[in-house]
């Protein structure tokens, strides 16, 4: 009886975590967040990457867009994070914490067409 009352306790808190998270329109803490992603893209990333939106004037034309990056075949949030943080020639090793990289990976992925 007890048990009962405390899992329908917990799925109740985990359904207001969820509402909360929505109204908000932000991931939970700790989750990778592709808005975070894409505001830091437009600083750090830019000179040289075509990102996702329409605003940007200019690029490196022989650098791959992040929508390229994004389709992939078989293209992972691991395989972004591991490109970024070990990054090859004449892509810079540019200095990020786990949350950050986690967004942008995030946010590439979302420029995916395709599941
Ligand atoms: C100085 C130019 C430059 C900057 C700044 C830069 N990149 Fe790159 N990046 C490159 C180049 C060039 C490549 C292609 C390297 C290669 O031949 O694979 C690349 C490749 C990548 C790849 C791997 C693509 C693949 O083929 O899978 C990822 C992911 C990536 N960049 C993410 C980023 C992110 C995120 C940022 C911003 C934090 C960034 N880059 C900033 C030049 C840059």
């Amino acid at each position: 009886m007890n048990a009962k009352i405390t899992a329908s306790g917990i799925a109740l808190g985990a359904i207001l975590l969820l509402a909360a998270g929505l109204a908000f329109g932000a991931p939970a803490p700790g989750m990778p967040d592709p808005v975070a992603g894409k505001v830091l893209a437009e600083k750090l990333c830019t000179n040289c990457h075509l990102i996702g939106g329409a605003e940007q004037k200019s690029a490196n034309a022989d650098v791959p867009s992040f929508p390229e990056i994004a389709n992939q075949q078989a293209q992972t949030a691991g395989d972004i994070v591991a490109h970024i943080v070990l990054p090859k020639h004449p892509m810079p090793t540019i200095p990020l914490t786990r949350n950050e990289l986690a967004d942008f990976a995030a946010y590439i992925m979302s420029l995916r067409d395709r599941p």
